[in-house]
């Protein structure tokens, strides 16, 4: 059980929530900070791999979680270009062997999507009414991963996120900062607009999804958008770093496997409809990431 912290709010012992991939970006944020409000149990791929069916439903119908936050995915875009079967393996089967399993012992489902599951050729932003049409082997393997939740679990928040940062792990963010600081030059893309997404805002968001009970397709970033040269110049700017070059590249200058969505905008009608306010913009949660770290 989670150690209760004198200046935070009691435990709410009423649900019990369940996170798959715990270590990683999300997932390990998401533990430490659902367990400060909730009875939380952290799944790693050691404890239960999602591609094993029979695993996930041995240690849901054991652990009766009431909500499962599923954060576990094949998350490199090059990876899943080079080895599609994994991606399939981990980002569709396994989220629908989650969703029968979570469908049996009476479990609600936030699973997490992404902005990739859009070609990009719009140039305003994608709303849940758009028609997803991935144009990689990440985005196709998560979009059948959401049509397979909705088909297994009537119960799902399926929750569209992009471009995650935060403190930690493998993460654009920490990577740009790192190697501004090693090597004092950075390429950075200017063809590709999306929104950054700072994992703490996330998570308050995703807190919200589930208590408000509300089932459906959510998007959820910061407020804004930017490409990847922006984003780096804003970055550079509020960590102080100065001196920094950065040399401009078009997406199509890069020798990468897997083609990435010009422009993945997203704009999250069902929290419109809610009132909710929307995240703060990202400069300021970028801020925030730096100040906090
Ligand atoms: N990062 C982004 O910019 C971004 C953007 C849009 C959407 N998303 C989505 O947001 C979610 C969280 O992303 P993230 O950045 O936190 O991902 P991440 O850091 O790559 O973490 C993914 C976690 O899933 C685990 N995992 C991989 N295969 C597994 C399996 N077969 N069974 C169980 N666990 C497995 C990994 O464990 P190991 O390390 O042991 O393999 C890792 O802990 C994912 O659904 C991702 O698709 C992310």
């Amino acid at each position: 059980m989670a150690t209760e912290k004198s200046s935070s709010p009691p435990i709410d012992h009423r649900r019990k929530i369940l996170i798959t991939g715990a270590g990683g970006l999300l997932g390990r944020h998401a533990t430490r900070w659902f367990a400060e409000r909730y009875d939380v149990i952290a799944a790693h791929r050691e404890d239960m791999d999602l591609t094993d069916a029979l695993t996930v439903r041995r240690w849901i119908a054991e652990h009766r979680p009431d909500v499962i936050i599923n954060c576990a995915a094949l998350s490199n875009v090059d990876m899943c270009e080079r080895e599609p079967a994994r991606a399939f393996a981990v980002n569709a089967e396994g989220a629908y062997h989650l969703a029968l399993a979570a469908n049996e012992v009476g479990a609600e489902l936030v699973h997490l999507s992404t902005d990739y599951v859009f070609d990009g050729k719009k140039r305003t932003p994608y709303t849940i009414d758009d028609e997803p049409r991935p144009i990689n082997v990440y985005g196709r393997s998560k979009l059948e991963g959401e049509k397979l939740v909705r088909q297994a679990l009537p119960r799902h928040y399926i929750v569209r996120i992009a471009r995650l940062f935060g403190r930690g792990g493998r993460n654009f963010a920490s990577a740009l900062l790192d190697l501004a600081r090693r090597e004092g030059r950075l390429l950075a893309i200017v063809d590709e607009i999306g929104s950054p997404t700072y994992v703490m805002d996330l998570i308050e968001r995703l807190d919200e999804i589930i208590r408000c009970g509300r089932y459906g397709t959510y998007h959820v970033t910061n407020e804004g958008a930017c490409s990847w040269y922006e984003f780096a110049l804003t970055a550079l700017q509020l960590a102080g770093l100065r001196g920094v070059v950065i040399e401009k590249v078009n997406s199509a200058d890069l020798d990468r496997p897997a083609r990435r969505p010009p422009y993945t905008v997203l704009r999250c009608l069902l929290s419109e409809r809610l009132g909710w306010t929307p995240l703060r913009p990202w400069p300021q949660a970028y801020a925030a990431f730096i100040s906090e770290g």
